[in-house]
């Protein structure tokens, strides 16, 4: 089994035909899959797969760029849902500067909330971060966040950064960036990081693998990722697919035995 850590099949790209790729997925033995809500429709949509899919979790949360129009109340219907088992983690969070919207002080006042959110009901922690290195880390360090865990998904940052993270507890989500050509930054992350810090992701339907980049993704292709991984790191297919399982089960809290 492949754990995919990251995916948004509620998005409209699979309106057409989630049902028979999330079936087949399940027989390709890609499970558990955590369905990560980005806006408040998104999350209500992640929450509504987890409980059609006895493979598909949710995590809930808000995404920094949909941030501008949160109120007190939509946290407390995101704490409502955390009750919920098929819910496992607050994401995805964290902050974008790559467009000038939300302001930054916006994106920080909610991804603090989150972060609290993810305190007060213990689960962990799907982060977002572009162009945002130094904020998101001085904000994961303060004190009332330590001994957060969770994952800085889709990193996109050096390897002293990652380091840093991976000493505070954290995991590196890798996904198809990795297999692009011009992904050298992210191989020296991949070739440095220690195995058991790292899960694999797609963030479908964006960021489709080599030889499909530019496409749709789908959890399907995480073989690809996978693969790359296990050439960078000098390791064989299946340790690597069996650690990044076995790393996000432990997080998570979930798993589709083998
Ligand atoms: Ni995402």
């Amino acid at each position: 089994m492949i754990f995919e850590t990251h995916a948004h099949y509620d998005d409209d790209a699979f309106d057409t035909d989630r049902d028979e790729i999330l079936r087949l997925l399940h027989e390709k033995g890609i499970a558990p899959i955590v369905d990560i809500g980005a806006s408040v429709k998104s999350t209500e949509e992640a929450f509504l797969l987890a409980h059609k899919y006895d493979h598909v979790y949710a995590a809930v949360g808000v995404h920094p760029s949909d941030s501008a129009d949160l109120t007190e109340k939509d946290i407390e219907w995101l704490k409502g849902l955390t009750e919920d088992p098929k819910v496992v983690a607050i994401g995805e969070i964290g902050l974008d500067y790559h467009y000038d919207e939300p302001d930054k002080e916006i994106q920080k006042k909610w991804f603090v909330r989150q972060l609290f959110l993810a305190k007060e009901t213990g689960l962990p922690i799907v982060v977002h971060s572009r162009d945002a290195a130094a904020d998101t880390l001085e904000i994961l360090s303060r004190d009332e966040f330590r001994g957060l865990k969770g994952i800085i998904h889709c990193f996109s940052y050096s390897f002293e950064l990652a380091k840093k993270y991976v000493e505070m507890g954290y995991l590196i989500g890798v996904g198809g960036v990795v297999t692009f050509k011009n992904g050298r930054k992210l191989h020296e992350v991949v070739r440095q990081t220690p195995l058991e810090n790292i899960v694999v992701e797609t963030d479908c339907p964006y960021l489709a693998p080599e030889p499909y980049r530019g496409r749709r993704n789908s959890s399907a292709y995480l073989p690809y990722v996978i693969e790359k991984i296990a050439s960078l790191k000098g390791l064989s297919y299946e340790e690597v697919r069996r650690a990044t399982y076995e790393n996000a089960a432990a997080l998570y809290g979930v798993r589709k035995d083998e």
